[in-house]
């Protein structure tokens, strides 16, 4: 979102100095697309009755031309009055721009019926993703939730603005108002035209099952060729830098050959058979209405104008049985688009409410305790077992070990984003699945191994999600997250836009940032996951510093993969393959000779061989 579109949210004058949870509207649930359709639908019963109302006077309308050309050669030529045959055209022309506008207004409150269930379906869907439980949704690609909150709503909206049981009706209609017309007129000559009708149907309709194949192939093989590009263009840097621009020229114009090859394929079957099947039956029925109905009119069983006003009406008739079959074929794409949503609705949501810990005045921080937790990640053998140890209010606590060996999965299953498959994480002796999540995430700071920033500016991107908060708070956070020498030099300061997932500035710079953001909101608990990697050494010292000198009243946990950077901590866990290998003071630890040493040794000389100093 762009920088103004942010800032608008933003009230000017700020009273409230202090750090607000952002409450907004309560999350729609549903688990069935369906079921929020029926209600949207069942909300919008006026709009639907009215649209009703216009399609019936529509379908009445719609033969009226027809039945006036029968009257005219039957009744004003014959008797050459001129005034009969100007009012008969007069009416054929009113009943044409008469229909013209009951379909524009039909149109209007279709689409607004259409529009009302995709608003309300991707309002659910942004509740839906915004609500799962973190590690249900990590297996979702980004790109294929995008897709349902824009498409798949999108289409199911569409459906009921030109495809669904409205228009339906809407065809249907027109057919029994020609039909009945057509029987009124001439029934001998109707009941033929009509009798082909259902074969007609059952060949568009035999169609049906190939037509939905090819158009599922054809919505997935376009899936694919969006995320593909969504790939290659987020991905440019590593493209270009591998010089694969040639490689991924190649797979697109691949995708595009499929491409056109899938959709000549749809495009036969639906436009020309499906299509052709209603006109060649119209062509084959026209032909035989007029011989039938000339013979009748040569033996004075029916007039030329019944024969006109039959051969006017065999085009409407046949034109709605075409636009029913294709509504056929349209509904397997909808049902398929619903199965996505139900996929989406159907994941297990975060808890809410729940209890919130008492703390004192006098309160030193949030105290941290793993109590034999267990969690796995999907794939086997990945996660963290068995793991125990505790953080005391207002301790600071280091976490190493190798890269893989669980660290990041502890931080996550602090702030709740995962739940624990057996044992406790507990925050102020309140298990982390009964806790208040909400309350806890008000009052944690988490600078996540990959901070995110948004396409705005520096300031908004600190105060996230808080609109609105006191310049001198942000301005303090600015300095503890050692930002102000690099604000300063910039002559938009704290407006200067950061870019597209903060591209514009570096990435010590955006880690600073996260930093910032993470003070800004004056935790009890502090975490850092590899927050100063990016850094140089004298940068990270200073932070490391700032961080010390504003401890009171915080738990500190520092993620880190250089020894170095923890070394101030009044413990350190070591980690390895998701397990805790050893827990002490760093003086306690590298007096032991266990892995800390033998991981700080490695550093040391490592440093020492290339010639940097060990952060
Ligand atoms: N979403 C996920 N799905 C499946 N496996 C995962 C997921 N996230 C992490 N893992 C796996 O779980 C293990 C622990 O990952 P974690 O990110 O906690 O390690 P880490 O110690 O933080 O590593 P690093 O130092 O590289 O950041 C790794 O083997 C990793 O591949
Ligand atoms: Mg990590």
């Amino acid at each position: 979102m762009a920088a103004a579109d942010r800032a608008s949210l933003c009230e000017a004058n700020v009273e409230d100095r202090t750090i607000e949870s952002t409450t907004g509207p309560e999350p729609l649930i549903t688990s069935k697309s369906a079921d929020l359709v029926r209600a949207e639908l069942g909300r919008r019963w006026r709009t639907a009755a009215l649209t009703a109302g216009l399609m019936l006077a529509g379908a009445a309308v719609s033969i009226v031309p027809a039945l006036l050309a029968g009257a005219l050669i039957d009744h004003a030529l014959p008797t050459h009055d001129l005034g009969l045959v100007a009012a008969l055209a007069g009416g054929m022309a009113g009943a044409a721009l008469l229909q013209l506008a009951l379909a524009s207004a039909e149109v209007y409150t279709r689409t607004m019926i259409g529009e009302g269930v995709s608003r309300r379906l991707r309002e659910c869907a942004f509740d839906c993703v915004t609500s799962a439980q973190f590690a249900e949704l990590e297996r979702i690609p980004t790109e294929q939730l995008v897709f349902r909150v824009t498409r798949s709503c999108g289409r199911i909206g569409e459906w009921y603005v030109a495809g669904s049981l409205l228009p339906a009706a809407s065809h249907a209609l027109v057919l029994t108002a020609a039909g009945i017309a057509m029987l009124l007129v001439a029934w001998p000559l109707g009941l033929l035209a009509l009798v082909a009708i259902p074969a007609t149907a059952l060949g568009g309709a035999s169609l049906g099952p190939l037509s939905t194949r090819l158009d599922r192939a054809w919505g997935r093989h376009l899936e694919r060729g969006q995320e593909f590009l969504q790939e290659v263009f987020a991905g440019m840097r590593v493209v270009r830098v591998f010089d694969a621009a040639s490689r991924e020229r190649q797979l697109w114009r691949r995708w595009l050959h499929d491409h056109w090859r899938s959709k000549a394929t749809t495009v036969v079957l639906h436009d020309l058979v499906i299509a052709h099947t209603g006109l060649t039956a119209q062509a084959l029925v026209t032909a035989a209405v007029f011989g039938f109905g000339a013979a009748l009119v040569a033996e004075n069983h029916l007039t030329v104008g019944g024969l006109i006003a039959t051969v006017a009406l065999v085009p409407r008739a046949y034109a709605s049985v075409q636009r029913l079959l294709t509504l056929q074929g349209n509904r397997a794409r909808v049902r398929a688009e619903h199965e996505r949503m139900d996929a989406l609705f159907g994941l297990k949501r975060e808890r809410v409410g729940g209890r919130t810990p008492t703390i004192s005045v006098h309160d030193a921080g949030a105290g941290v305790a793993f109590d034999d937790v267990t969690f796995r990640h999907e794939r086997e053998g990945a996660g963290v077992f068995n793991v125990s140890f505790t953080v005391q209010p207002g301790e600071f606590v280091g976490i190493v070990g190798e890269s893989g060996s669980g660290k990041s999965t502890l931080l996550d299953l602090l702030v709740g984003l995962y739940v624990p498959l057996a044992g406790a994480v507990r925050i102020d002796g309140i298990d982390t699945e009964q806790i208040n999540l909400e309350w806890l995430r008000q009052r944690i700071g988490y600078v996540p191994q990959e901070p995110r920033l948004w396409d705005t500016t520096i300031a908004e991107n600190i105060r996230y999600p808080s609109e609105c908060v006191d310049p001198a708070a942000l301005d303090q956070s600015v300095r503890d997250a050692q930002l102000d020498d690099f604000v300063a030099r910039l002559p938009e300061g704290l407006t200067t836009e950061v870019g597209e997932l903060g591209g514009r500035i570096s990435a010590g710079e955006r880690q600073r940032i996260a930093v910032a953001r993470a003070l800004l909101r004056r935790p009890r608990l502090l975490m850092l996951d590899e927050a100063t990697a990016s850094l140089d050494t004298v940068t990270a010292r200073a932070l490391r510093d700032a961080l010390s000198a504003s401890r009171l009243g915080r738990t500190l946990i520092v993620v880190a993969h250089r020894v170095e950077t923890v070394m101030g901590a009044d413990r350190i866990v070591v980690m390895g393959h998701g397990r805790v290998l050893e827990e002490g003071s760093p003086a306690e630890l590298l007096q032991a000779g266990g892995r800390l040493a033998a991981l700080r040794d490695s550093q040391v000389s490592e440093a020492g061989s290339s010639g940097t100093p060990a952060r």
